[in-house]
């Protein structure tokens, strides 16, 4: 079996971790690039001042795409590259990086899947209170009108926001992510409903002002919750796992995605929040459920979760353990079900088509004596994840999409450069591109749809 004739297969990255340019052609500063500054707060305290100096290179990158046959690629656009203040005066120079790039991509036969926000929010809009300020959303849809505006002839496929969860979740609650900040939960309660809006008001923006029809979705992030047997109680207890939304944290998957696909927060969060809850109006709602046109998700790693026998449920022990096969970031447990579930259970809750936003592995990939880069690893962990997604599709789960994370290595957050994602590898040192193996591997699955990946 092939993947359906219009199944997309694409490469992600986002505009901090490859730009560089940090301040060139007047870039404004991000939360990233003041954060990533601080000493201590990254890995060897690298930053992404240079990164993988995509903005001088992106016509060798885009190349490299087209010769992998990425039918479509996920990038993001810098807000403060467009607005270095977060409002108001518009920077010419940088809005025409992203016009130039979205051309060359078409030239080379592949389509922008262009993110709004991936994580670098202006720094002068961190300084008017970020997402616990309700302008946020005026802000948000401002700047989408300025990008709908230069690039919405051209782009069809659009994400306002990814991994609202991490947005906020490390970067205003945890602390750990920029811009660093340990708020309240009621607080962070507070942005995540703004955060909501703003999707919801630039998806406004983007249909009324983009040429033509276009898809607009979220990249939505979790942690799977994989049924230890087939049975209906475990099946249903990792159900109800995965959709609770009744712990203190960030981490509740239904809150970000029920009020978006579903028009309201989950019935149970109000109980479990009680006074932190924010004050929601029916309009607030109305805005932020707007139509959208698939479900975008980045999968990556879970656990096994079965049913008591009182059918509640309970984590397998050991299933995020000692010993499990991992990448090099701790919390990438290698969980080749986890597309097979995610999928289906949020297109059973939600009924959109799904769309794999990210999925990908972490390693110490180098460029080996032979002058090429083996990551066998990769290559497993591709077909044991790509074969599970096969077996939803299979079964009548309707998976439009995948987008590998990442198209080449690149500044990975608080850990710096340490870690490679990347199909391509990248010497940072000399911008040295070189394909690894995994490279041609999905190059080759790509030309054959899938036909030859095993079902899960
Ligand atoms: C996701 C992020 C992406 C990348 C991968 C590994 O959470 O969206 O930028 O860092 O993890």
């Amino acid at each position: 079996m092939s993947f359906p004739p219009d199944f997309t297969w694409g490469v992600a990255a986002a505009a901090y971790q490859i730009e560089g340019a940090a301040a060139t052609d007047g870039r404004g500063p991000s939360v990233w690039d003041v954060f990533s500054h601080e000493p201590g707060k990254i890995f060897e305290d690298h930053h992404g001042d240079v990164a993988c100096d995509h903005y001088h290179r992106y016509a060798e990158d885009v190349a490299l795409m087209r010769e992998m046959g990425a039918q479509a690629y996920r990038l993001s656009l810098s807000w403060p590259r467009i607005l270095p203040e977060g409002t108001g005066r518009v920077n010419d120079k940088g809005l025409a990086f992203y016009d130039r790039l979205v051309d060359s991509l078409l030239a080379a036969g592949i389509t922008p899947w262009v993110t709004l926000f991936h994580w670098d929010l202006p720094q002068a809009l961190q300084l008017r209170g970020a997402w616990c300020n309700r302008e946020i959303v005026d802000w948000f849809g401002d700047y989408t009108a300025v990008v709908a505006d230069k690039l919405g002839d051209r782009v069809k496929h659009w994400m306002t926001i990814n991994e609202p969860p991490v947005v906020i979740g490390l970067g205003y609650h945890e602390g750990m992510f920029a811009p660093g900040q340990k708020l309240s939960f009621r607080e962070c309660l507070l942005g995540s409903h703004h955060l909501l809006m703003a999707h919801g008001r630039a998806t406004q923006v983007l249909r009324a002002r983009c040429r033509g029809p276009i898809k607009v979705s979220l990249a939505h992030t979790g942690r799977e919750r994989i049924p230890a047997t087939q049975s209906a109680a475990d099946i249903a207890a990792a159900r109800r796992d995965y959709f609770a939304c009744t712990a203190k944290n960030m981490w509740n998957l239904s809150w970000w995605m029920d009020p978006v696909h579903l028009g309201h927060y989950p019935p149970e969060a109000a109980e479990a929040f009680g006074a932190d809850m924010p004050k929601v109006t029916d309009a607030d709602l109305k805005l932020i459920a707007q139509p959208i046109d698939f479900t975008g998700y980045n999968c990556y790693s879970g656990w096994l979760v079965r049913a008591r026998p009182d059918g509640s449920p309970e984590n397998v022990p050991g299933s995020w353990g000692i010993g499990n096969p991992r990448g090099t970031l701790s919390w990438l447990h290698i969980a080749p079900d986890a597309t097979y579930w995610a999928a289906r259970f949020i297109h059973e809750r939600y009924r959109l088509p799904v769309v794999f936003t990210e999925n990908g592995y972490c390693n110490t990939d180098f460029v080996h004596l032979d002058g090429r880069v083996h990551d066998p690893q990769r290559i497993d962990f591709l077909a044991r994840y790509l074969g599970a997604m096969k077996r939803a599709v299979a079964e009548g789960v309707p998976v439009a999409g995948y987008f590998y994370w990442s198209v080449m290595d690149n500044f990975e957050w608080k850990e710096g450069y340490k870690d490679r994602f990347g199909l391509i590898h990248v010497d940072y040192q000399t911008q040295k591109r070189t394909p690894k193996d995994s490279y041609f591997w999905y190059r080759d699955l790509i030309r054959t749809n899938g036909a030859n990946l095993p079902t899960a």
